[in-house]
């Protein structure tokens, strides 16, 4: 079996303007001047500003395998980062596109990278845990029959991400992301945007209506830290990965009470009010408390830097600039 170089060089990142990818392209953009760092799009999300001038863009629908092989060849891609997905909420609204963009979008990129030898990254999510998985410290390998077409999409790959890496030797590998807090390009339609939500409303001075119950704990982490994951697991040396697809990581679990007090501490007059949304709070309850992510720290040295308090800090100073408050 030939396993890959991972050595990244020449990425496409699929779906690279969403809340993810228009972050991970620029990054990957600043570790790797010499390569090729393809921002794949689909007409409707075209890269604007510094992603679209500083490096190749395409335009690659991940349902249709063509699209993808012709940049891969074009641009003699090595890895693939395939961030293409509707979020939690909006699937159970549109479940069958969500199957569709999911699974065959998957299935079409790990032929691709078959046939073409690349590394490829599709992200699992808390999502892919349901009720009866132990919602307190969930340990890396543990029941996962989840609840949500989101989820039940999550399982599969990564599913099938290690089966192509056990069949083929495709270098599939991949984390399980919590709920991510960024101030670039906003999520949409997940069950955890209201952490996010709930900085924009404080900064621009409103009331923030919160969506999940107080004492709903999720594990959530800020963008810099998810970033990095999704660089390091790239980059581990493949004879310390005992498991693949995919790894917990953690770096914070908070319920909306406890980011509501990290803002009070800087912005003392933000105001929240609970308006449950069922839909929302009957996909948070079913995934974990926080994550158990001792496997990553051992096999490729998982660290996250920031915590509530320091991300609230950052996020703030940097909303503040951007929505001019
Ligand atoms: N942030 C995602 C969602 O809420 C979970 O991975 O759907």
């Amino acid at each position: 079996m030939v396993i890959c170089n991972t050595r990244m060089k020449n990425v496409l990142i699929i779906g690279s303007t969403g809340q993810i990818g228009s972050e991970l392209t620029m990054k990957l953009r600043h570790l790797h001047p010499e390569g090729n760092i393809v921002a794949g799009y689909i007409p409707g999300f075209e890269p604007k500003g510094e992603l679209l001038e500083s490096g190749p863009s395409a335009v690659v629908n991940v349902v249709d395998a063509v699209q993808i092989a012709e940049a891969v060849g074009r641009y003699k891609i090595d890895t693939i980062y395939n961030l293409a997905a509707l979020l939690s909420a909006t699937a159970e609204k549109f479940p069958l596109k969500a199957w569709d963009i999911q699974m065959n979008g998957l299935i079409n990129i790990l032929e691709v990278a078959r046939e073409h030898g690349c590394a490829v990254f599709t992200p699992s999510s808390i999502g892919s845990f349901g009720p009866s998985t132990p919602h307190k410290d969930t340990p890396q390998d543990t029941i996962q029959r989840p609840t949500s077409m989101y989820g039940v999409t999550k399982v599969a790959t990564e599913l099938l991400s290690d089966y192509y890496f056990h069949k083929y030797g495709v270098d599939t590998r991949s984390v399980r992301f919590p709920g991510l807090i960024s101030y670039t390009t906003l999520p949409g339609g997940g069950t955890t945007d209201y952490a996010v939500e709930i900085y924009y409303a404080a900064v621009k001075g409103e009331e923030f209506v919160c969506p999940i119950a107080a004492g709903t704990l999720m594990d959530m982490m800020y963008m810099p830290d998810a970033l990095k994951a999704a660089v390091d697991i790239m980059e581990a040396d493949p004879s310390k990965l005992i498991h693949r697809n995919s790894f917990n990581i953690a770096s914070m679990s908070f319920a909306p009470e406890d980011v509501f007090a990290a803002i009070k501490k800087i912005i003392p007059d933000a105001k929240m009010r609970y308006e449950v949304d069922p839909v929302r709070q009957a996909i948070a309850d079913s995934w974990p408390d926080n994550m158990d992510d001792s496997c990553a720290r051992a096999e490729w040295g998982w660290m996250p830097h920031y915590d509530l308090d320091s991300m609230s800090k950052d996020m703030i100073e940097h909303l503040r600039i951007k929505l001019g408050k």
